[in-house]
């Protein structure tokens, strides 16, 4: 019996020794941030497979460590953003945060970050001014800036003179509007009137009577992620088309996730943003073949990408760094970082740590028996146009 406990004192020992330290030392940990639940969900459910289809095409390793992903659910709730961005520093010994579901989430994770001397990865919100907020934060999203003003080049030369914009009243919505009129005025088009709809359960219906009253060629439209197929029947319902009103938007608004599910109205939608699931090149195609077989047929969208390339970014900024994830030098790696994305090419900012991408100008079509966004311009390797302007 004693040569029993012994020996098994023994193994003990040599197992601490063999495995416990290296093993604290191999790992790297990412703290995923996200609405799981709540109405912001499928931005959630989107990014964190994003992520996990990154991790399983490339590996869990790079640089030599162990790449340990911990998703979080903050329901949309920044209060909750920020504590769970706390707990993942100091408990978890997360090496780097990422996420940023909505504006307002990654907003408050910036002190944390900032205090904590630790990188943010934003995989979805859009606002320009989020990457000012700490000097650890990047982002593999976009901005509304970056992905409204194109929209405002193809209305002011495809015939559409008079515009009124409709936007969710928060920051990626302002920008929205503010970038779209900027360009399209700046290009002989008129915007006659500017609405703003608030975030939280929005019923469009007084908002598009508005719209229709005024007699636009077109209405210019930013909505989050999700709410798309709501704005779109009730856009029917009010016969806006019909009165010969033209639907231009953000990308964000024909949503590929939730497309197919909005039907016919859809149809002709023109759209400018960065990812579509039909985007013609190898690398989408692999990564929509993975990303559907793991999840179910489920179709990627945007979001999807934004968490997807924040691995890609993570894994490209620990291989410069040899797998040194501690801040202030992982935010040197990443700037100026680039790689192919399922989306084409994109790159890091070196100055602003947002992303230089296309934007790609798509019509919803019809192919193949499903509703798709079909690239048909390229507005390439834009960079965010609100830090060029204030420079
Ligand atoms: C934001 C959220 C979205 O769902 C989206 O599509 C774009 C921007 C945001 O809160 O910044």
């Amino acid at each position: 019996m004693m040569r029993g406990m012994l020996l098994g004192a023994a193994s003990l020992v040599m197992a601490l020794a063999g495995t416990l330290p290296a093993a604290a030392q191999e790992v790297v940990k990412i703290g995923l941030i996200l609405p799981m639940t709540g109405p912001f969900a499928s931005t959630g459910r989107q990014v964190s497979a994003g992520a996990k289809t990154f991790m399983e095409m490339k590996g869990d390793t790079v640089a030599g460590k162990k790449v340990e992903l911990i998703i979080r659910d903050d329901a949309g709730v920044a209060d909750q953003t920020r504590r769970i961005a706390q707990e993942l520093v100091v408990n978890e010994s997360v090496q780097v945060l990422a996420g940023g579901g909505l504006t307002p989430l990654a907003m408050a994770v910036a002190p944390v970050a900032t205090q904590a001397k630790v990188p943010m990865v934003v995989t979805s919100a859009g606002t320009a001014a989020i990457t000012k907020a700490s000097e650890f934060i990047t982002r593999t999203s976009g901005t509304l800036p970056q992905y409204s003003l194109p929209v405002g080049t193809w209305a002011a030369q495809n015939g559409i003179k008079k515009v009124v914009t409709l936007v969710s009243d928060y920051g990626p919505g302002l920008d929205a509007e503010k970038w779209f009129t900027k360009e399209f005025t700046s290009k002989g088009g008129e915007v006659s009137e500017a609405v703003r709809v608030p975030l939280q359960n929005p019923d469009f219906a007084p908002f598009l009577q508005r719209v229709r009253d005024a007699k636009p060629d077109a209405v210019f439209v930013f909505l989050p992620s999700g709410v798309g197929s709501l704005f779109m029947k009730q856009f029917a319902d009010r016969g806006l088309a019909e009165a010969g009103i033209k639907l231009i938007a953000t990308g964000d608004v024909t949503d590929d996730d939730i497309l197919n599910s909005m039907g016919k109205p859809a149809l002709g939608t023109i759209t400018g943003h960065f990812y579509a699931t039909a985007h013609d090149s190898p690398e989408n195609k692999a990564y929509v073949e993975a990303f559907e077989k793991a999840n179910n047929g489920m179709r990627p969208n945007f979001m999807s990408v934004g968490g997807y390339d924040s691995m890609a970014l993570i894994y490209a900024a620990l291989e410069k760094t040899k797998g040194d994830a501690s801040g202030p030098g992982f935010m040197e790696a990443v700037k100026g970082l680039s790689w192919t994305s399922p989306r084409g090419p994109v790159s890091i900012d070196p100055e602003t740590r947002d992303i230089i991408q296309n934007i790609y100008m798509r019509e919803v079509k019809e192919v193949d028996g499903e509703l798709h966004n079909v690239e048909f311009e390229t507005f390439a390797a834009l960079k965010d146009p609100e830090k060029a302007e204030a420079k």
